[in-house]
C-alpha cells in the first residue's frame, strides 16, 4: 500500500484545496493510495504533525479559499538537522513520497530534498503572483486579479465623483503581474511594476493630462514597484519578528508625491492579503484540479523530482530545478505595449 504525503507551504492562495481534492480522490479511487496531510507547510514533516487526509476530509473543499492543511514558510534547510527529522518522521509514518504544493520557497526546498537527498517528491506550483518559471499560469493568480480589477472598476466611480487621484497598491514582490493584468482589465491610467524603475514626474505627468481630459485618474501599483530615483526609504526590506519580508509603503508614498507635485488631492488603497483570501474563481479550480490529478499520475508513475506545469493547454512535467531557478517576471516589450493606455 503505497502512502503519499501532502503539504501546503508558503502564502496560501486560492485553489490550494481544489488540488487536494483532486489528489486524494483520484489517489484512492484509481489507484488505492492512503494519505497523510502534513500540517503548516514543512514543519508538518519536521514534526510528524499530521491531519486525517482522505476522502471525507476533501468532501466540500472545492470552492473553499486557504488550505485545510495550513501553512507556513518554515524551511527544513535552515533548521539543524531538519532533513534528518524529515526522513525519520516520513519513516515512522511510513510515508513512502511527497507531494508538496508551493511557491519559489516551498518547490526550492523539494528540489533539494529530491535531487540531493532523495526524497521522493512531486511539486505543484501556487502563487497569486503568477512569477514561477516553466509554467504559462499558476492558480491564485486569476482569482487575485479578479478581485483587484473589481477594487479598480470600484476605485473609478469614487475618484470621479471627487476628482482625485486614486493610487492602489496590489501585491508583487518581485514581479508585477497582478498589477500589469489588474491594471489593464480595470482601466488604470499608469501600472508601475518592480521589473521597471518609475519616473515619478513622468507619472505626475500622466495623471495631470488625465486631469486635462477631465477624468480622475487611477494608478495601480505593485508592492514591489521602486521610483528611479532609487528613494529606499519606501522599501523596506527587513524581516519582522517571523522572519517574514514586509514590504510596504509605496502606494501611500506615491500618492503624496503626486499631491505635492501636481496639487491635486490623492488616497491610496492598499488591496494587502483581500487578494489571496476567499474563493477560487472558476478558472483557478479547474487548473488547481488538473494539476492534482497530474500530480498523483507522477507519483504512480514515479517521476520524482519533477513539478506539474500548464504549458499553453496542456499540463506537463518539468523538472524541478527548472521551475526554481529563476523567478518569471513581466517581459519589457509586454509592459511597453500595455503602457500606450498611460495617461
Ligand atoms: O508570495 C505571495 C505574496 O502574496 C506576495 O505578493 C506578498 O508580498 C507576500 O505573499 C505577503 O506575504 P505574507 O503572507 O508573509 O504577508
Amino acid at each position: 500500500m503505497m502512502r503519499v504525503g501532502v503539504l501546503t507551504g508558503g502564502g496560501d492562495c486560492p485553489g490550494l484545496n481544489a488540488v487536494i481534492r483532486a489528489v486524494v480522490r483520484k489517489g484512492v479511487q484509481e489507484h488505492g493510495y492512503e494519505f497523510t496531510g502534513f500540517r503548516d507547510g514543512w514543519r508538518g514533516p519536521l514534526e510528524a504533525d499530521t491531519v486525517t487526509l482522505d476522502i471525507p476530509a476533501v468532501r466540500g473543499i472545492l470552492p473553499r479559499g486557504g488550505t485545510i492543511l495550513g501553512s507556513s514558510r518554515t524551511n527544513p534547510l535552515k533548521i539543524d538537522g531538519g532533513i534528518k527529522r524529515i526522513k525519520e518522521s516520513m519513516g515512522k509514518l511510513e510515508v513512502d513520497s511527497l507531494i508538496a504544493i508551493g511557491g519559489e520557497d516551498t518547490l526550492g526546498v523539494a528540489q533539494r530534498l529530491s535531487d540531493e537527498y532523495g526524497i521522493k517528491v512531486v511539486g505543484v506550483p501556487k502563487t497569486i503572483d503568477n512569477d514561477l518559471s516553466a509554467t504559462d499560469y499558476t492558480f491564485g493568480f486569476d482569482t487575485a486579479v479578479n478581485i483587484a480589477t473589481e477594487a479598480i472598476d470600484r476605485l473609478h466611480t469614487t475618484a470621479e465623483s471627487h476628482m482625485r487621484v486614486l493610487v492602489v497598491e496590489v501585491m508583487g514582490r518581485h514581479a508585477g503581474w497582478i498589477a500589469l493584468h489588474s491594471g489593464l482589465a480595470g482601466g488604470a491610467n499608469v501600472i508601475l511594476i518592480p521589473e521597471q524603475r518609475f519616473d515619478v514626474e513622468k507619472v505626475c505627468g500622466w495623471v495631470t493630462s488625465r486631469f486635462k481630459a477631465s477624468y480622475a485618474p487611477i494608478v495601480c501599483v505593485a508592492e514591489g514597484a521602486m521610483p528611479r530615483d532609487g528613494d529606499m526609504v519606501l522599501k523596506d526590506e527587513s524581516l519582522d519578528a517571523f522572519g517574514h519580508v514586509r514590504l510596504s509603503g509605496v502606494g501611500e508614498w506615491l500618492a503624496k508625491e503626486i499631491e505635492k507635485r501636481t496639487g491635486k488631492e490623492a488616497r491610496t488603497t492598499v488591496l494587502g492579503h483581500v487578494q489571496r483570501g476567499g474563493t477560487p474563481s472558476a478558472f483557478d479550480r479547474w487548473l488547481a484540479s488538473r494539476f492534482g490529478l497530474h500530480a498523483i499520475q507522477a507519483v504512480h508513475e514515479e517521476d520524482w523530482g519533477k513539478m506539474v506545469a500548464l504549458q499553453g493547454t496542456d499540463v506537463v512535467r518539468v523538472p524541478l530545478a527548472e521551475a526554481t531557478a529563476r523567478i518569471k517576471t513581466v517581459d519589457p516589450k509586454l509592459y511597453e505595449e500595455v503602457g500606450v493606455f498611460f495617461g
